[in-house]
């Protein structure tokens, strides 16, 4: 039989698999270090009132005869895809509910979807990156163009005449390095995928972070999108769904390529490989969308910009030289003293016992960053920041 031979071309493991592999291996070497994990973007805040009641109440109809429920419904609970398109109305994007698939988060999806392309396309990928993009790519053999993003372009890289590609990621606000593109910068994106009928993969997993209404959440905000962008987005972030696992993709109905209606092949593709997200856990979906659970999770997003002020505010006094923190939980900072990502990753698990995500992790431009998450519990962060401050 034959393997697949394109893992050979993998990195041995999974970029936060080889982090979480070294924190344990220092942790078994300093057992009563206290280490503090700024590292994965995992939430630490718990799910909001109001999804947790809908998810209890839907559990107790789970075990009643009367309203137990079996296979849900193929693109997912038509009460949740409406709270969804009345979320996206309210920013004036009108979603046919055909258009949304409900999901077990983004990364599945982001992975998936790549079904849909043929291997012999190019993917055109931003670097740094959340390596996801990258390695699913590798996996299927796709040949692989990388879009610089760096200081010079406030790591927002634009198209040019010279830029190919078929497959292009776009993840607004950035993971790892906490960039937002304007509609401006969106416009010229749509502009030239439709102009050379490439798709464009949308991951708007940090939308909600956006403060500030002159920045798209969306990018059907942008016009032309309906026609070259599918947009993959999760509640891991917006609502601490990260253990509970809910997502949604949205793929226009007027997204065709070769003659072939994109909605058409990922819904063919979902009926015969997924079987849906849990009931229960699209009750509490729902309850998020609700004025309630909008304004709970308005507050849990607030907790996290705080803490990512704390630690941009710092780093600002020290005159380290850093991105992001503003519409995103994620601070991207330049390593001090000409430290690789990875001498600097060590040199903070070791001297302050805290965790970053080396920047080179996220791609060759990443080198001589690390990336800090503000999902921490808050008492943690002013430690860890303390921690780092008095190293300088
Ligand atoms: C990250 O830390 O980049 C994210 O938590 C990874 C993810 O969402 O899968």
């Amino acid at each position: 039989m034959k393997i697949n031979e394109n893992y050979k071309n993998l990195k041995e493991s999974y970029l936060f698999s080889d982090i979480a592999r070294k924190v344990n291996d220092y942790k078994a070497k300093n057992p009563d270090a206290d280490v503090i994990r700024l590292g994965i973007g995992d939430v630490t805040l718990p799910l909001c009132k109001s999804a947790v009641d809908a998810m209890v109440k839907a559990s107790l109809e789970m075990g009643k005869k009367e309203t137990f429920r079996g296979y849900g419904d193929e693109q997912g609970y038509a009460f949740l895809r409406e709270a969804i398109a009345g979320y996206y109305k309210k920013r004036g994007v009108e979603l046919d509910l055909s258009e949304i698939f409900i999901s077990d988060g983004a990364k599945s999806d982001l992975g998936n979807m790549l079904d849909l392309f043929g291997a012999d396309n190019t993917a055109l990928i931003p670097d740094p990156v959340y390596p996801v993009y990258v390695d699913t790519n590798v996996m299927a053999g796709r040949s692989i163009s990388f879009l610089n993003a760096n200081a010079e372009n406030a790591f927002l890289p634009l198209p040019d005449e010279n830029t190919r590609g078929d497959i292009v990621y776009i993840c607004s606000p950035n993971n790892p390095t906490g960039a937002v593109y304007t509609r401006g910068g969106l416009k010229k994106w749509v502009d030239w995928a439709n102009a050379c009928d490439a798709v464009i993969l949308f991951d708007a997993a940090y939308e909600a972070f956006i403060g500030d209404d002159s920045l798209p959440h969306s990018i059907y905000e942008i016009e032309g999108a309906r026609t070259c962008a599918i947009e993959v987005c999760s509640l891991s972030k917006t609502a601490g769904f990260t253990g509970t696992r809910c997502g949604y993709t949205v793929v226009p109905e007027t997204l065709v390529r070769g003659g072939r209606s994109l909605r058409k092949m990922w819904l063919r593709r979902q009926t015969t490989k997924f079987n849906g997200v849990p009931y229960i856990v699209q009750r509490g979906a729902e309850a998020v969308f609700t004025e309630a659970g909008l304004h709970e999770i308005k507050e849990n997003i607030a907790y996290y910009k705080e803490n990512a002020r704390i630690i941009a505010d710092a780093l600002s006094r020290a005159d380290v030289r850093f991105s992001g923190g503003v519409h995103s939980p994620y601070i991207w900072l330049k390593c001090p003293e000409g430290m690789t990502s990875w001498e600097y990753f060590d040199f903070l698990l070791k001297r302050a016992n805290v965790v970053g995500t080396p920047g080179a992790g996220f791609g060759k431009n990443g080198e001589g960053y690390l990336r800090l998450t503000a999902f921490g519990d808050r008492g943690n962060v002013k430690e860890a920041v303390n921690r780092i401050m008095k190293l300088k």
